[in-house]
Formats: structure tokens, sequence, C-alpha cells
């Protein structure tokens, strides 16, 4: 037994959403990135870049991440770069995206040498939450403005438009990708590749695959573009559990179990989103708050049914939890990092990273 706390990619469950991804490119010819800032755990890229065309970053690291761990295609995006930094990220990159015309004008001698695009922002996303919404009001996320882009064309041959957020509704997708063609369909006929950023749920179990690859079909027929896709969540979902052990249970109104993890350091997202982790089957007549071990008074992962009552010793698997999570996880409290396990094709599994106080010291000076 595996010592908890530790996240478990399990590659059966990747799989699934691999397969959908391949089957999307080839019926639309669209290619996918692998988002980075979503998942980075570099140990599954071999098995995913069979799967994908590369990957796409928000960074200097991540851009050198993706070229020297999953390889193939490598897009390099960020809000902003340094001067320090620019020279190694065109190293890294086949193409570089620039968030705003100001850093496109800044670092084109730097860049000549490689694809330019530049971020659009269309201010309109499928967000309801103002904190991740792009199309927010005074969003730094990309230019809008297309009597100031039409003069910069000379230096880009494409666009990037993330402004889908967790949308699992195709109308929602196919309205907003309307509304793009209206804004900025002048623009998207000159060039030669567009991606349309992440957030779509298009390897959920009910979404119309053949409906979205045909709209993407559809739109790069249109303006004569490559299509990009940068799936993060869309890669992951559903393959990673967070594996942890019950340390104390208490009973104050409510039944309580303490875990040897915690939301804040290990499951940070849900905390930001307020949102409660998931855990299966979630029935029985035993109803416990499971608590992490921080000192965060609201360090709570959430309130679920057992089908027997909690006890110390009892591992619970914590479902959901490779996006925005293994990527965010943080040293708070000096609470144990979890390890790094992976569940092989043929079920037998594999600790691929562990995490000791040498790490937690060096953390920091
Ligand atoms: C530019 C860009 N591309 C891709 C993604 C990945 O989004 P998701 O993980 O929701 O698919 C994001 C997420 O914020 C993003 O900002």
């Amino acid at each position: 037994m595996i010592q908890t706390p530790y996240y478990l990619i399990d590659k059966s469950k990747l799989q699934i959403n691999m397969e959908k991804i391949a089957r999307l490119r080839e019926l639309s010819g669209a290619k996918a990135l692998l988002a980075l800032k979503c998942f980075a755990t570099w140990g599954v890229f071999d098995f995913m870049a069979d799967y994908m065309d590369g990957t796409t970053s928000s960074s200097l690291n991540e851009v050198r991440l993706g070229r020297e761990r999953f390889g193939k295609e490598t897009h390099a995006y960020s809000v902003a770069y340094a001067d320090h930094e620019i020279d190694e990220v065109v190293s890294h990159a086949d193409k570089i995206i620039f968030n705003s015309i100001s850093q496109l004008t800044r670092f084109s001698d730097q860049s000549s040498g490689i694809i330019r695009g530049l971020r659009l922002n269309p201010g309109v996303s499928s967000s309801t939450f103002d904190l991740a919404d792009p199309a927010r009001p005074f969003s730094r996320l990309g230019e809008w403005d297309l009597k100031k882009v039409e003069p910069v064309m000379e230096m880009i041959s494409g666009f990037m438009i993330h402004n889908n957020c967790e949308n699992g509704d195709f109308a929602l997708f196919d309205r907003m990708l309307g509304d793009i063609e209206q804004k900025f369909g002048p623009l998207l006929k000159k060039a030669e590749w567009v991606s349309l950023g992440g957030g779509i749920h298009f390897t959920g179990a009910d979404y119309p695959l053949e409906q979205f690859a045909e709209r993407l079909k559809r739109f790069s027929g249109e303006y004569d573009v490559q299509v990009y896709l940068e799936p993060g969540e869309a890669s992951i979902t559903k393959s990673t559990t967070l594996e942890v052990t019950v340390l104390d249970t208490l009973y104050n109104g409510k039944n309580l179990a303490i875990v040897d993890s915690s939301i804040e350091a290990h499951m940070l997202d849900l905390l930001i989103y307020r949102e409660s982790a998931k855990i299966e089957p979630n029935t029985g007549g035993h109803r416990t708050m499971i608590c992490g071990k921080s000192c965060l008074a609201g360090d709570i992962f959430g309130e679920f049914d057992f089908p027997a009552e909690v006890k110390i010793g009892d591992r619970i698997s914590v479902q959901d939890a490779a996006g925005y999570t293994m990527v965010k996880k943080n040293w708070f409290n000096g609470v144990q990092m979890p390890s790094i396990a992976i569940r092989e094709l043929d079920g037998s599994i594999r600790t691929v990273r562990e995490f000791d106080y040498a790490d937690f010291e060096h953390s920091l000076s």
C-alpha cells in the first residue's frame, strides 16, 4: 500500500479522454494542444503525446517543459513576457502568441524567426464567475479593437481567442463562435491559423462531439485557417484521484473526519471557487464532513454520505483531482506533499514522485 497522501493518475481513464481528442482531431482537422497551466504532470506526457499535437503554455517555465517533456508542436503564450525571458521563450517555441500589440511590437526583433500571433478578446465568454471571466470589464486578456490590430497584421499570421470556461453547452459555444466571426471576420480572413483556446468540455459523456467537429471544420473552411484547441481540463477530467487517510474523527453537532491532506494545499481551486470536492459513490446513512489537516478553519473537502461510519485509518479517494490541482499544490502548514502515482493500463501502480523534508526546506530559504 502506498503511503497517503498521493495523487493517482489512472491511464485507462485518461485514455477515454485521449481517444475522444484523437477522434475530434480526425473528424474536424483541428489540432489539440495540452494547456500546461491546467495539467503539467509530465510522467504521463509520453502517453498523451500519442493522441495530441503538442502543448501550449503560460510562461517561460511551461514552454520549456512542453518542449522538453512533451515535444511535438509547442506554443508560447503569456499575459506578459519580461525582457530577460523572451530569447529563451522563443528558443523553445514553434509559435509565440502575444497578449497585446505592445508586447508584439516590443519583442518584434527577438521573435522574428518564429510564427507569431496575437490574442483577441471578443468581449463575450461562457464564464459566470468574475474571477475566471476573460471577458470581464477592463480585461487585460487580449486585444479587442479591430482598428488597432489591422496595422500589425503583417507581423502575425494567426490569433488565439480563449473565451470558453468549463463550457459543456455546444449551443453556447456555437453562438459565441458566431459572435467572434461577426466581430473579427475581416481579421480571420487574413489569418492562417486560429486557436480557439480551452474551456470546452468536449470530452464529457453527453457532449455532441460530431456536431462540434463539424462546426470547427466549417469555421476552418470558411476562413481557410488551421484550427487549434487548447484543452486543459477536457484532457484530464476524471482521470485522477487524491488518495487520503482519516487521521482523526470528532463529533461537533456533525460527524467530522480529519484526513492527511488539505484542500488549501492540495486542491486549492475548490477553495477559490467555493466548490465541494467529489467523493463516490456518496450514498449511505453516515453523513460525514471530510476536513483537511491545515490550520485554516474552512479547510473542508465537503460533506458526504458514506455506507458505514468513517473511522480512523479509513482510506478515501477524492475524485477529479488532476486539473488546476497538482499544478497549484503548495507547502502551506508544511503539510506532507502528496506523492504522484500512475496506474498503468495493466492495472499495476508505480509511484513516480515522492516529496520529503528537503523539498519543503528548499521551497524557501
Ligand atoms: C489561453 C488559455 N488556453 C487554454 C486554457 C485551458 O482551459 P481549460 O483547462 O478550461 O480547458 C486556458 C485556461 O484558463 C487559457 O487561459
